[in-house]
């Protein structure tokens, strides 16, 4: 964790992502809240936090940490996030104990990563989580419908800027069914589910077996 004058507020990455996704991003964040809150599932853990906008305005006296592995993340997310904890950390190789959360949220974090990554990440969610915990995940389906399969096109285009690996990883991730079916194979059964049609993406509650 940082001190307040090791944080970052003007990382340009940062500031670029949440330009693009803010907004866009703000009925998927709150979903994602929603499920934590329901159940009062504390202490939460949201992995591979990126800016942290998931975390920024939570109440202080829930306990709740952001995880990602960019340190430039981390530092701007402390300074946009304020009182909240950032961890510099490896979703595959969490640095918590075991059963220290009771929920784990992850919000397009699966997609992009290799498949042996994507598999040690749940491990360590499961590994994390305590007895009754819940997973939450949003990430992207193979399209539905008309208007998904609309998403689905975008959802591509901004895919291929991203790049390389990145793009090969989503394309992998979708051919092995998307995300209902990757929670499936890592051993989580859906509780709750919210599809989003305009972008193909759902927002996923999950227990492990
Ligand atoms: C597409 S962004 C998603 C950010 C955020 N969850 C959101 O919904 O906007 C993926 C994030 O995963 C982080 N990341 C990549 N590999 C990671 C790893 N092994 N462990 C933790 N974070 C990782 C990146 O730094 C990036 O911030």
């Amino acid at each position: 964790m940082y001190s307040r004058r090791q944080t970052r507020s003007w990382y340009l990455l940062g500031r670029l992502y949440d330009l693009a996704f803010a907004g866009m991003f703000r009925g998927l964040r709150r979903r994602v809240a929603a499920a934590v809150e329901r159940d009062g599932l504390y202490p939460w853990l949201d992995v591979c936090c990126g800016t942290g906008s998931q975390l920024r305005g939570h109440p202080p006296d829930l306990v709740v940490c952001g995880l990602d592995k960019s340190l430039g993340m981390v530092r701007y997310a402390m300074a946009r996030a304020s009182g909240v904890p950032f961890v510099c950390g490896d979703a595959g190789q969490l640095p918590f104990k075991d059963g220290s959360f009771r929920a784990v949220s992850v919000s397009f974090g699966l997609h992009d990563k290799s498949p042996d990554l994507r598999r040690a990440m749940m491990a360590e969610a499961r590994r994390v989580l305590a007895p009754g915990g819940r997973l939450v995940a949003v990430d992207f389906e193979n399209p539905w419908s008309f208007k998904s399969k609309v998403g689905a096109l975008a959802v591509r285009a901004v895919e291929r800027l991203a790049g390389g690996e990145h793009y090969r990883n989503g394309r992998d991730f979708l051919s092995r069914g998307g995300l209902r079916a990757f929670l499936r194979e890592s051993g989580f059964v859906e509780t709750a589910r919210h599809d989003v049609e305009i972008g193909s993406i759902s927002v996923i509650v999950a227990s492990p077996l």
